[in-house]
């Protein structure tokens, strides 16, 4: 593929980001023009996004598109959605957007098969006919798992507690540190809690300690070693290993090396949720990601929400040096988003070579961070106004909430969510008090959800799955490898060894070895 940034439309593009850096350049005026909301926004089912507040216009947008045409994205797309091997140094397809098609066009008898098994669980875990070692009915799960294992099913978990089933608490252990563990174990109860090891390689460190420390929890408060099997099931592609560990042949749900991490709470990943909510509301949350995938498919690109997402995205980072972007849900429920979208986005698109191996030319991935609003307007939200960087917002609201007694709040979170993305496009001038001041032109997008169902939910996670893929295409880089993580867990084994070593490790570099002293000194194991 050409060098991205030699081409006549990068160019275009490169001159064009001047007219918005110009000091005289300002949002207001390309309101003033009119048209500017219907011309940049669209609506489609449950969703609507406005990206208005941006620092484009009619020409910029034609010129992204054309880059996209450039770039194949429509081929990309039709790559991906056809199951091709486009994971290249992984040598498998990309094919998440497959675990959620309706089950009439489904034509793998596996993910079908996975999903009636799942729904086989979660009956019987609902109907109290799977029960404990002592014969009591499971009330607690307990998923054990980390990275795209832990933040996807965590955060529609959370996002969904109004449809979860009051009988069953849904909760997550991540962390290898004991605390997490103990402080969730401390207030559940060995006869009704069932353990999900969710693991796709079934070798990641953190959730093989942590799925130790519960069965040796499980054996200290009681359990026969052949009872286990009723508070264990696990989530796997490495069958195997999940036999070896312990865990009975029919309780293992699979998966497979086609569905990366991040993109798997669609697959058996997802069984906490469908635990949570009900396999028909986990049904609900595949279908509205399925409805946003045709429409990605489909959408003409100047129509297609992850597509103009994607390319302001493009556009920020390649023009404007934008390092990071934040995400804001005006909603409580939607806590654990931005932590979820951080591994989407950063995991995928923190790569510095082309899929060929060619020095990147442009800037790739940024940081993406947030905290829900109203709570950000009171921390950080500062800097978004007057500091020195710029820095774009994702805001997401929700129009009808789901918390008993909402009507006067509700309306004060949505004003906030407005009124946010209004100062910072507006600005106000005051040059008797500069420090009074803010400059505006700073630029958001705003989506809005009709309700945080689980469907309105689904199509709003595979919108950002997509807007990162197309952000991947642009640059031509594999956004379903992650080898840079790879790295630290090697050298964690190798620092777990030179903790245990009694003798000094002459060998390390002088930073870890000083480091490690001090731990032991301080453990008294020196
Ligand atoms: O953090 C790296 C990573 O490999 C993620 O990509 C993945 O989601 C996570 O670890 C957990 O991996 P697994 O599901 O194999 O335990």
């Amino acid at each position: 593929m050409n060098s991205l940034n030699t081409s006549a439309t990068w160019r275009a593009l490169a001159a064009k980001s001047a007219e918005f850096k110009a000091p005289d350049f300002s949002l207001n005026a390309l309101f003033a023009q009119g048209e500017r909301y219907a011309n940049f926004s669209l609506a489609r089912e449950d969703l609507l996004l406005d990206y208005s507040k941006n620092l484009l216009d009619a020409e910029t947008r034609t010129l992204l598109i054309q880059l996209a045409e450039e770039r194949r994205l429509k081929q990309a797309i039709q790559a991906m959605f056809a199951g091709e091997i486009i994971n290249k140094t992984e040598q498998r397809p990309a094919h998440h957007v497959a675990l959620r098609l309706p089950e009439e066009q489904q034509t793998n008898g596996e993910v079908s098969a996975t999903l009636r098994k799942m729904s086989a669980l979660v009956e019987k875990i609902h109907t109290g006919d799977w029960t404990g070692h002592s014969g009591r009915q499971i009330e607690t799960v307990i998923n054990i798992g980390i990275g795209g294992s832990d933040l996807g099913p965590a955060m529609v978990v959370e996002a969904l507690r109004s449809e979860c089933l009051p009988s069953l608490t849904v909760q997550f252990v991540s962390n290898v540190d004991p605390i997490h563990m103990q402080q969730m174990l401390e207030r559940s109860n060995p006869e009704t809690t069932l353990f999900i090891v969710a693991s796709k390689s079934f070798t990641t460190a953190e959730t093989l300690a942590n799925a130790n420390y519960a069965r040796r929890w499980l054996l200290k408060s009681g359990c026969a070693a052949d009872c286990l099997n009723r508070h264990f099931v696990a989530v796997s592609s490495n069958v195997n290993s999940a036999l070896a560990f312990g865990i009975a042949e029919e309780n293992i749900y699979p998966m497979w090396d086609w569905v990366g991490g991040r993109y798997s709470l669609w697959s058996a990943i997802g069984l906490p949720i469908a635990l949570a909510i009900g396999m028909d509301k986990f049904r609900q949350l595949l279908a509205g990601a399925h409805s946003m995938d045709q429409h990605f498919a489909t959408a003409e690109f100047s129509e297609n929400m992850p597509v103009v997402m994607g390319l302001l995205s493009v556009w920020y980072r390649g023009f404007f040096d934008t390092d990071s972007f934040a995400v804001v849900p005006y909603s409580q429920s939607l806590d654990k988003l931005p932590d979820f979208l951080q591994q989407l986005s950063m995991e995928s698109l923190g790569k510095r070579v082309t899929r060929d191996g060619e020095p990147l030319p442009v800037n790739s991935g940024a940081v993406i961070w947030g905290t829900p609003g109203t709570n950000g307007q009171h921390s950080y939200f500062q800097l978004l106004h007057q500091g020195t960087c710029v820095i774009p917002v994702d805001f997401i609201a929700v129009a009808n909430s789901n918390a008993d007694d909402a009507a006067e709040q509700h309306e004060q979170l949505l004003a906030n969510c407005l009124a946010q993305s209004l100062a910072l496009m507006e600005g106000r001038e005051n040059s008797a008090e500069p420090h009074r001041s803010s400059p505006g032109s700073r630029p958001s997008n705003t989506l809005i959800l009709k309700a945080l169902s689980p469907s309105a939910l689904g199509s709003l996670l595979a919108l950002f799955e997509h807007q990162v893929f197309v952000q991947s295409v642009i640059w031509d880089i594999n956004a379903f490898d992650q080898w840079g993580v790879e790295l630290g867990k090697t050298l964690a084994k190798e620092m777990l060894q030179a903790l245990g070593d009694e003798a000094e490790r002459a060998d390390l570099d002088a930073s870890s070895q000083g480091l490690i002293a001090q731990l032991k000194r301080w453990q008294g194991t020196a």
